[in-house]
């Protein structure tokens, strides 16, 4: 392929297709194979010693992944991407990565459960210390940030209350303090709604289980390297590594050494690597990502306004309305300035908010955003269930909030199944 720069739409049914495929086939070959054949001795040291690049053991390459990781690196416009089991796991080998016991992380307050679980609990026990800001405003991260910070790290779009931290100036105090920042962009949908790096990330992370797969049917995670942030000087990436005979990745990697260390480090000692047909699943949900989340976006936004003002609804909580306080931000990190998310907090009580959820016939109740199917969540009882009330209150979680993440239905089918619920839940 020429070296013409293709829009996104294109890419991500082109990238990594090509490169990998010597029958001429459509579709993306999945290799089911743990490990490969060496042609020589010589060969295999030069492949243990990263002297050259090519496949070992599907723990560190796959094909099939590598093909997947290419296409993502190219809708990111990134040095390079490595795919992992989980979006848990692309968090923790990108954290492990960059910060080891006695280091700290400065992170913003608006974290998805699972994050906030990963950062209290393993990484303490790691010996990371992890520092939540009490607001995500670049002044309180930036005097959170010391001599031993690894990383600053955020979320693109709060889960589940869709707040945008203010990426571009967050970008700026983390550079000047010479700290890679860390995005987690899963709400970004691969770059499609908000591209970090178009705003200051050195890193980017995304659960691939959500829109990149976008049919729920396999778990994943990336990491994204920017290839932008000079690890001069930076502990256990310029220095010689221990691993690897003392080779030095950032001499030897350039632009990719992180990337590079994620895989090399990361994945040969966490092990959290994706089977090929999960690749296989999550490269072909990308080939359509544009297109599902262009309909999700456009579906949300008219059960907003649908809902807004409803007698059984106290307040809807939308990025696309003005008075939400993620507005102007993702007015200018978003494109379209939404995403596919609302938060819904109804009228009534806690059991009559699971009358409702239990009374929907088309939203499937499950923890689960990005998905065709719609999904409605009820985060005090599953995804923020272990925080305590003062992290609850934090998060913007209350006993009759639901997250609500639109598919590819009709929207109006999924309107009136909203309304039969009230009806069941006696809140109309
Ligand atoms: C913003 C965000 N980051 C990370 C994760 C974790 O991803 P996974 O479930 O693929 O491990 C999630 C899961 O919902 C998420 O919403």
């Amino acid at each position: 392929m020429s070296n013409r720069k293709l829009h996104f739409d294109t890419l991500q049914i082109h990238a990594g297709l090509d490169k990998h495929d010597k029958t001429g086939a459509r579709g993306l070959a999945i290799y089911p194979t743990a490990a490969y054949r060496f042609k020589t001795c010589d060969y295999a040291a030069s492949l243990f010693e990263l002297s050259e690049p090519g496949n070992i053991y599907t723990r560190l390459q796959n094909p099939t992944t590598s093909a997947y990781e290419e296409r993502v690196a190219a809708l990111y416009d990134g040095a390079g991407a490595l795919a992992v089991s989980s979006g848990m796991s692309a968090i923790l080998i990108t954290l492990t990565g960059l910060a080891s016991a006695g280091c700290n992380i400065v992170a913003s307050p608006f974290l998805y459960g699972g994050t906030y679980n990963q950062f209290r609990h393993t990484l303490r026990r790691l010996g990371i210390e992890v520092r939540i800001a009490p607001e995500p405003g670049p002044e309180a991260i930036g005097a959170l940030i010391d001599a031993d910070t690894r990383a600053v790290f955020v979320e693109s779009m709060g889960n589940p209350t869709c707040a945008v931290p203010d990426l571009e100036d967050i970008g700026r105090v983390a550079a000047a303090r010479k700290v890679p920042f860390v995005v987690d962009n899963t709400f970004g949908a691969c770059g499609y709604l908000c591209n970090p790096f178009e705003w200051g990330a050195n890193i980017v992370v995304d659960s691939a289980t959500k829109w990149i797969n976008g049919h729920g049917t396999a778990m994943g995670g990336v990491i994204v390297d920017g290839g932008n942030f000079d690890w001069t000087g930076f502990p256990g990436i310029d220095c010689p590594s221990e691993g690897y005979h003392g080779l030095n990745l950032h001499e030897a990697f350039g632009r990719q050494a992180f990337i590079v260390k994620c895989r090399v480090d990361g994945l040969r000692d966490l092990g959290t690597c994706p089977s090929a047909f999960d690749s296989y699943l999550m490269a072909l949900g990308l080939e359509t990502l544009s297109l599902r989340v262009r309909h999700e976006v456009e579906s949300t936004r008219r059960l907003a306004e649908h809902l807004r003002g409803h007698r059984a609804v106290k307040r809807v909580s939308y990025v696309g309305f003005p008075d939400h306080p993620g507005h102007d931000n993702a007015q200018k990190y978003f494109r379209f300035g939404a995403s596919a998310v609302l938060n819904v907090e109804l009228q009534g009580s806690l059991e009559s908010t699971v009358r409702f959820v239990e009374a929907l016939e088309l939203l499937a109740h499950m923890t689960m955003i990005g998905d065709s199917i719609s999904v409605v969540t009820h985060p005090a009882s599953t995804t923020h269930k272990q925080l305590s009330e003062a992290d609850l209150a934090k998060a913007g979680v209350t006993p009759t909030l639901l997250r609500i993440s639109l598919g590819l239905e009709d929207a109006d089918d999924i309107i009136a199944d909203f309304e039969q619920a009230f009806q069941k839940a006696g809140l109309v």
